[in-house]
């Protein structure tokens, strides 16, 4: 029996080069929802914020660099080690959430859109590669993964470029204190069809949207600064209210892809989730193994990039699959044949996860 499947043939990612550490915030005053001044010291707010999330650096482009330029920097990565012709892409798909945001003003820029502009940069000029972004929160890549891989298994496609990029520094309100939580950068991963003896690459997935009282929890609001023009408006979030849904659904749907997928938890090597809060992160595992009876998380199964990278929303999973894979990332080792789990959560609120074949 041939089995059509879906495999990434080739990755790549880009870590911007300005480092940003926590005590790098001391010089702004942080301001509360109601515009008034915490009144304990920098040093408590940061020491708090890293005992929380687990953040100690995050990355921020320097002043020439856009979300499509870091875009299409990570998918020539991607495109050189997949060995392919980029124009014999079908599809490119660009998850982001704020389109390109020049240094300097807090309008975003989606016209035209992201993929166009790394299509255009990639100097593709096939006009069968169709290009398109994808709006999803922070899921958005491997939202787009899921898109590829039905093109591909439909046979509306047979190599697609899936790109995840943002420029959060760009929109975040600097007197809130959960801006240091955000982060920029992008990762990206040439997908391919492959028809062979055995099933890889994607074995299943699931993704949920939940809209009632939950579209709202990331939504773009008013500075905390006293008097805040609100007709300038930045990224914000109901961090609490997060953390309890991430904790309530997402075991759920990453159970749900690896059932889908015929296989056990003990059979998962490695899962690589969205970070944006470590303890966040630490507790939906852990819950993901009760779900199956199983009181101990094993200790490697997580690699955790948040520490030095922050939360730099649809790039956070593709970079760290990126360093992982080319041996760049601790002690954390891919072999063929290994199965793993791609999943995410943020605004929409949605939530994806897939399983995969190494
Ligand atoms: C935002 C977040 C860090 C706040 O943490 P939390 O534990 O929920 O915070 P709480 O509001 O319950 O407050 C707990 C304590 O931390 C403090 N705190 C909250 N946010 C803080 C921040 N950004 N920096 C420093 N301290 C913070 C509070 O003042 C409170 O202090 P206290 O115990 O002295 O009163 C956390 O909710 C979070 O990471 N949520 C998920 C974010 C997420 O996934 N976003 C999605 C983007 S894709």
């Amino acid at each position: 029996m041939r089995f059509k499947n879906t495999i990434i043939t080739g990755t790549g990612s880009y870590i911007p080069t300005e480092v940003v550490t926590n005590p790098d915030f001391a010089g702004t005053q942080f301001y509360d929802t109601d515009s008034k001044a915490f009144d304990i010291s920098h040093e408590e707010i940061s020491e708090k914020f890293q005992a929380i999330t687990g953040i100690a650096e995050r990355r921020y482009v320097t002043s020439d660099l856009n979300a499509s330029d870091i875009a299409a920097l990570a998918a020539e990565k991607a495109i050189a080690e997949a060995g392919i012709d980029p124009e014999e892409l079908d599809q490119i798909i660009v998850a982001h959430d704020f389109g390109d945001i020049p240094k300097g003003t807090i309008q975003t820029d989606t016209l035209p859109s992201l993929s166009a502009r790394v299509k255009n940069l990639l100097k593709i000029n096939n006009p069968k590669c169709v290009a398109y972004d994808l709006i999803f929160g922070c899921p958005g890549w491997i939202q787009g993964v899921i898109h590829a891989d039905s093109f591909i298994k439909n046979g509306i496609a047979k190599k697609c470029l899936v790109i995840a990029t943002e420029t959060l520094s760009r929109v975040v309100d600097i007197h809130d204190r959960d801006s240091m939580i955000y982060s920029d950068g992008s990762g990206a991963a040439v997908l391919e069809l492959a028809e062979e003896d055995a099933p890889r690459g994607i074995l299943s997935f699931s993704t949920e949207s939940y809209t009632k009282e939950e579209a709202y929890y990331l939504f773009l609001g008013k500075s905390y600064i006293t008097d805040a023009d609100p007709k300038i408006r930045y990224i914000k979030m109901h961090g609490r209210k997060i953390y309890e849904f991430a904790l309530k659904y997402v075991p759920g749907v990453v159970k749900e892809s690896i059932e889908k997928a015929n296989l056990d938890i003990h059979d998962i090597k490695k899962i690589f989730i969205h970070q944006a809060n470590e303890k966040m992160d630490q507790e939906i595992v852990k819950r993901l193994f009760r779900l199956y009876g199983i009181r101990e998380m094993p200790k490697d199964i997580m690699p955790m990039s948040i520490h030095k990278l922050g939360n730099n929303s649809v790039a956070t999973v593709p970079t760290l699959y990126d360093l992982v894979r080319k041996e760049r990332f601790g002690d954390h080792d891919l072999e063929p044949g290994d199965n793993i789990v791609f999943a995410s959560v943020g605004a929409g609120m949605n939530i994806n996860s897939i399983a995969y074949r190494y």
